[in-house]
């Protein structure tokens, strides 16, 4: 039989998606199964913005588009910007995918080459080294420690830099910890990032769902002169509960954008023309609703770390972004359930799906073998459902 591609020996599937596709085949089969695995918000999508696509469609506004998105919507992004962020960005420097995920893609793509060394803090989420690995590029693994609130470390990146180092990741709030950089550390990290000439790649994905006031930062904001050395990545998929749309979005300087542009010209061609059209109105319209999902994630993150905290052993730090936690299971590693010693965080994810029925995210694939997380992007009843069996589950360990 012939071989497939080597590339596909790079890396293994999305851990995430692979938990998701065993919970949810665990309940299709009438299990009751609580589903922490998920990295999608629980809420619909405003209707506002469903009606925006269902008048593309009966307008038929539904043919190719420009490669890099529609006008109106790059627009409204570089107004997005302009407005948030206080950045400059005009519509020659942004380019629509689908998704963030395809944006960050394209963008490895686009700047990084064999030989490529790529600075990711871990815990990282889980696509960055894998994404890197396809495009040619090595991640160098960067860890960083929940007593530094999850940021990376000045002087540690500063020690894993070679002259091969070509780029820097920020995801912040971050997937998996939901910890926020705060401004002096970014600014440090901006000084090193100068000083070697490096890419900053600023995945500024969870910048809405932001909690206790704290102002959302990204290296451009606090040091504009970076603003040549920054591509910023956005979307719509957890601000606005948009994941199926696939629609997302870069802005970096315009020769980035059209080298972005010019790879999706040659593979995806543009996003959906509808979930464009619909875009539009998220980013333009009423951002009430996007006020009352955050609101809930505050009650749910509070709700998360006071039924954690009455877990002998575990310690979880308190997020400030995103919707997840990431709690230190390594109390229970190395406890048995019956004759079986579960000795990485994946065997104890294994037991909590089968013995809880909860769907916990291992902390390997994050690059992390003592914390598990959890997204809290469900209902408060399952919440306190889901955490109550956790912790019996977990007491029945010796
Ligand atoms: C850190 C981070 N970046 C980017 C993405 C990509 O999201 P999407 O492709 O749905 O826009 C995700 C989604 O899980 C994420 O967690």
């Amino acid at each position: 039989m012939r071989p497939l591609a080597e590339r596909l020996e790079l890396f293994t599937p999305s851990s995430t998606l692979a938990l998701n596709a065993r919970a949810k085949a665990l309940k299709a089969s009438g299990r009751d199964i609580v589903n922490f695995g998920i990295g999608e918000p629980d809420f619909d999508t405003p209707f506002s913005i469903c009606e925006a696509a269902i008048r593309a469609i009966s307008e038929g506004f539904t043919r190719y588009t420009p490669v890099d998105g529609i006008g109106e919507l790059k627009e409204a992004i570089c107004k997005k910007f302009k407005t948030d962020n206080g950045l400059n960005y005009n519509s020659d420097q942004i380019v629509v995918s689908n998704g963030g995920k395809h944006s960050l893609f394209n963008i490895f793509l686009a700047l990084f080459q064999s030989g490529d060394e790529v600075i990711v803090p871990v815990p990282t989420w889980v696509s960055y080294p894998p994404m890197l690995l396809l495009a040619g590029a090595q991640p160098i693994l960067v860890p960083t420690r929940a007593e530094d609130g999850y940021t990376l470390n000045p002087e540690k990146m500063e020690a894993s830099l070679t002259s091969r180092t070509r780029g820097l990741i920020i995801n912040s709030p971050s997937n998996p910890t939901g910890m926020v950089y705060g401004p002096d550390r970014l600014k440090e990290l901006a000084e090193l990032a100068a000083r070697h000439d490096l890419w900053v790649i600023s995945d500024d994905i969870y910048e809405k769902i932001i909690f206790d006031g704290v102002q959302f930062k990204n290296i451009p904001m606090l040091r504009p002169e970076l603003i040549e050395n920054t591509v910023i990545v956005n979307g719509f998929s957890k601000t606005y509960a948009m994941t199926g749309w696939r629609l997302g979005y870069m802005a970096g300087p315009t020769r980035v954008a059209r080298a972005v542009a010019k790879i999706q010209s040659q593979s995806t061609s543009n996003p959906c023309s509808i979930s464009q059209k619909a875009g539009v109105v998220a980013l333009t319209g009423s951002q009430e609703e996007v006020t009352s999902m955050v609101a809930s994630f505050v009650r749910r993150r509070e709700l998360v770390l006071k039924l954690l905290a009455d877990i002998p052993g575990l310690t979880c730090l308190r997020p400030q972004g995103a919707f997840y936690v990431f709690p230190n299971v390594s109390a229970y590693l190395g406890k048995k359930n019956g004759a079986q010693i579960l000795t990485t965080t994946d065997e104890l994810a294994t037991y909590l799906l089968e013995a809880a029925g909860t769907a916990i995210v291992p902390g390997t694939g994050f690059g992390d073998d003592q914390t598990v997380r959890l997204s809290y992007a469900v209902s408060e009843a399952d919440i306190e459902r889901g955490l109550i069996r956790v912790k019996d589950a977990l007491l029945k360990l010796i």
